[in-house]
């Protein structure tokens, strides 16, 4: 058997133990990680990027979306997970890192591009690997949420052609408004706009 295939194996087993977990989650939130998968796998497929890991970091990129604020902080520090400043601020924060370390542990997921398509699909970050910038789109620009907001339309029809210039134009767009609207900016977003300049340049 090719290592490929050995590789799939492993990773077929930790989708079927995501699914274990997705499937206790709010009936919302299973919806929402339904529609990011589709989306997701729609833009893997375009851009040729892994479909098994796509399918991973998007069912697996909110697995404690719905737990609250005071949960998210406690299991942080349980996992000894760095709590920033902002973060203190806003815990909701810490769902992305907190999925990626839950899916290595119980899903045993190790594949280096999903873990980091899931610990930082609210912000990005700089050095996004495909399945990270897929994860990220997909989860803004999914149906339930693309009619909110005007320019997720023009970062889908982007993200047709290029993913780090749909990212770029989001980051954009988004961290434009927090300013806007006196809010906080998570420093991992501007950095991830900064890297995206610097590689679109
Ligand atoms: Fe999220
Ligand atoms: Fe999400």
């Amino acid at each position: 058997m090719g290592h490929r295939v050995l590789v799939n194996n492993r990773m077929d087993l930790s989708l079927s133990k995501l699914r274990s977990i997705t499937e206790t989650l709010p009936p919302e939130l299973q919806g929402h990680l339904e529609r990011v998968r589709k989306v997701a796998i729609r833009l893997a497929e375009r851009h040729k990027v892994d479909r098994l890991k796509v399918e991973l970091g998007s069912l697996g990129h909110d697995i404690y979306r719905a737990h609250d604020e005071e949960c998210l902080l406690s299991l942080a520090k349980s996992k000894k997970i760095h709590i920033s400043p902002i973060e203190e601020c806003l815990p909701i924060m810490l769902h992305g890192p907190l999925a990626a370390i839950r899916i290595e542990e119980e899903c045993d997921i190790t594949d280096p591009d999903v873990l980091q398509a899931v610990r930082w699909h609210t912000t990005a970050c700089p050095s996004m690997n495909k399945v990270g910038l897929i994860v990220f789109l997909a989860d803004k620009i999914e149906p339930a949420k693309l009619t909110g907001i005007k320019y997720l339309a023009t970062v889908a029809k982007i993200a047709e052609n290029s993913l780090e210039s749909a990212v770029l134009r989001y980051l954009t767009e988004d961290i434009t408004w927090r300013l806007k609207n006196e809010n906080l900016v998570h420093p991992a977003a501007i950095e991830a706009r900064n890297d995206l300049l610097k590689i679109l340049s």
